[in-house]
Parts: C-alpha cells; structure tokens; sequence
C-alpha cells in the first residue's frame, strides 16, 4: 500500500497558538508512523498580530493561494491585545473561513472522566454532542453600514442574510452526521421573536428533515435550549444552529465540559474544493502566553478532527482515546485543570499512553 502523505498548512498565530501546535504536530507523527501516513508542513509564522502591527495586515494579500493547494490548515490562535480583536479577526480567521467556503463549523464536545465540570448534570460518559454551526452567512454578514456618524441620529444598521442553498446545505450535513450518529437532531431557533429569518431556517429544517426518516428532530428556541444545556446536557446528541447562536452554543457547551482549553473544531468545506481548517476554540490567551503551561489538548484534538477529515477515522479515535485516558487515569495536566505539569511535561504523559 502506498504510504500515504498529507501536506499540512500550519498558522501558530499569536499567544499560545505557537505553544499549542507542536503538540499536535507530535501527536501526529506518533498516529502516523503507526497508521502509515506521513505529514510534511509549510508554516506561516508570521500571520499574526504583529504583522498586523509591522505591516498593516494580518496575512499577505495573496495568502489564500499559498495555502490553497496544501491537504488541511491546521491553526493555533489569534489575537494580541494591542489590536483591535475584529481586525485580528476578520483579518485572518473569517476570510479563510469564507474564502475556502468553510460553511460548516463544527464543533464536538465530551465531558471527560477526570475533568470536573461546573455543572451537576454533567456526567462523564453521557455527555458527549456536536454542535453544527453555519460559518459564513447568517448573522454575521457583511450587509449594513453607519449612518449620520457623530450626530445624535447617528445609526448603525446589520442585515443578517440567510439564504435557501446556505442554510440548506449545512443542515443536509447535520442530518448526515445525527444519522452516522445517535440519530438524533436538534435545531436552535428563535422564530418566535425574529419572524423572518427564522421561520424561514425553520421550514428549511422540515423540508430536509423528511429526507432523513432515520433521525428523530425537534426544534428549540435558543434561549430555552440554553437552559437545557446546562440543566440536562446529556439529552442533545447533534445540535444544529445558525453563525451566532451557534457560537454562543458551543462556546457555553465548551464550558459545561469544564474546560475551553480541551474544546476542538473543525472549519469544513464539505466538498473538498478547498482545505478545511482545523483550530482549537479557545483564543490566544495573553494572560498565560509564554509560560509554557497552555493546555494542548483543544489542538491536539482539533488535529485528530483533521484526521478524520482526511481519512483516517482509526487513527483520530486513536487520539481521543488517549486525550480519554490521561484524563481519566492520570493526575498529569495543566493549571486550567487544577494540575501543575507544563505543556510539555501534559503532551509527553499523552504521547505514553496513545
Ligand atoms: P481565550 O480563549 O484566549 O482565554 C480565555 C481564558 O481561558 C483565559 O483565562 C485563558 O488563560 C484560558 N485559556 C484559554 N485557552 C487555554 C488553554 N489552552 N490552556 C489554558 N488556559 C486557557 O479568550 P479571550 O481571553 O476572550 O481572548 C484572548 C484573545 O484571543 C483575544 O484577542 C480574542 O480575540 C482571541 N480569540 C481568538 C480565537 C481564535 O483564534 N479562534 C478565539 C477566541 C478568542
Ligand atoms: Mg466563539
């Protein structure tokens, strides 16, 4: 058999990104060497916030056609509090996501044997969902603009923009995967309130729905379903969403879990015309940069999303496997874990028993 070989796009970006990603690399190679694949990387060190500050842009005007030939995009995180966290943002993160038609983001959350969560409901073992979030249309659009600046009538006008072929194929892939799954779906939506939109996500949502007999759905206004998320979080299976509430879903989601430093997500083209992007969903965190004490399981489990992306389902259960087990059977982690070992010292226990 012909040994395969992924060419990897790697963005460190700023913070611990940089801490986070060698981590994964390591992770990768260990799962490779024994699966029978190989990875080789083109790093893109300084697509970061001191870019911005040296140059004026977070990545060279051509940066989607270095990265568009590469298998996956692996990135660490970005943001630098000396600049403006939508310019970091939409400088970096939203046109690689919209620019490579990364329309489903998705995001798998699992409370740990090992990991206290804030949350009573919480039980390792049960509580274990994705959350389908649509990544490029939606509420966060690009439609609207300011009026009368500086005046008392000033205003500020943003058009969320949900449209039949977005909304549609992003729930065909939450469908997919509630049916690989538990077979079951659960749609946020507040149609009661925005009577537009919504009521249009929720027809959709009906219309796809008959395609999948096999998956049992129903739907949630998001603000109830909030509640359900910390009351009972082992009830969701797949929880389908539009670009906001779907953020806030999965960022609350994180949380029951225990940590933001454990919570992977993929950015997925579907259709392979263009690489996926694999990111923790934690941020660059400059309150603990630079003192070797990140936890690197959010990027080491976003690395085995990539896996998975790539073919290699076998190799990436391999991973969360072992992410499972220094949890569950060590007392080896970082500080956000109330552990005391370093980055290095939490990866290297994980590399022993994967
Ligand atoms: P954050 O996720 O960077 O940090 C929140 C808290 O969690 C901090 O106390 C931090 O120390 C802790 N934390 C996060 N990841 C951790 C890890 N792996 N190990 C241990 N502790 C961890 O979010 P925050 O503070 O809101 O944002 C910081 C910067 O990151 C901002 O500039 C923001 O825009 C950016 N950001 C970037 C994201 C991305 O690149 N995808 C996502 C979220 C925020
Ligand atoms: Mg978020």
């Amino acid at each position: 058999m012909a040994h395969a070989h992924h060419h990897i796009a790697l963005i460190p970006g700023d913070g611990i990104g940089p801490e986070v990603l060698p981590p994964a690399q390591q992770v990768l190679a260990a799962v490779g060497a024994r699966h029978g694949f190989g990875f080789s990387y083109t790093s893109y060190d300084d697509w970061s916030c001191e870019r911005y500050l040296r140059e004026g842009a977070m990545m060279p005007a051509d940066a989607l056609d270095q990265l568009r030939d590469k298998d996956a995009i692996l990135l660490g995180a970005v943001g630098h509090p000396s600049v403006p966290d939508h310019v970091s943002l939409w400088g970096l993160l939203i046109p690689i996501r919209r620019g490579f038609r990364q329309y489903v983001n998705l995001r798998p959350i699992r409370v740990f044997d090992g990991v206290e969560s804030p949350v009573r409901g919480a039980v390792p073992g049960k509580v274990d969902l994705v959350v389908v979030r649509e990544n490029v249309e939606g509420e966060y659009s690009e439609i609207g603009g300011r009026l009368h600046c500086g005046f008392p009538s000033e205003m500020a006008v943003q058009e969320a923009v949900f449209t039949r072929a977005g909304v549609t194929r992003v729930l065909d892939y939450a469908f997919e995967l509630a049916a690989r799954r538990d077979g079951r779906l659960t749609s946020a939506t507040k149609s009661n309130g925005i009577v537009h939109t919504l009521p249009f996500w929720d027809e959709l949502v009906a219309e796809r729905g008959t395609g999948y007999p096999q998956v049992a759905w129903d739907q949630e206004h998001i603000d109830a379903l909030a509640a359900k998320f910390v009351l009972d979080p082992a009830r969701f299976d797949v929880v389908v969403a539009s670009n906001l509430f779907g953020d806030i879903l999965s960022d609350l989601a994180a949380a029951v879990a225990g940590s933001i430093g454990i919570a992977p997500s993929a950015n997925l083209n579907p259709e392979r015309e263009f690489p996926s992007m694999f990111e923790p969903v934690h941020g660059s965190a400059p309150d603990i940069a630079g003192r070797g004490i990140a936890n690197p399981l959010g990027a080491i489990w976003s690395a085995a999303l990539m896996l998975d992306h790539l073919g290699h389902p076998a190799a990436a259960e391999d991973i969360t496997d072992a992410i499972a087990a220094v949890l569950a059977k060590t007392d080896v982690r970082t500080p956000d874990l109330g552990g005391s070992a370093t980055t290095t010292e939490f990866t290297e226990k994980l590399l022993e028993l994967l």
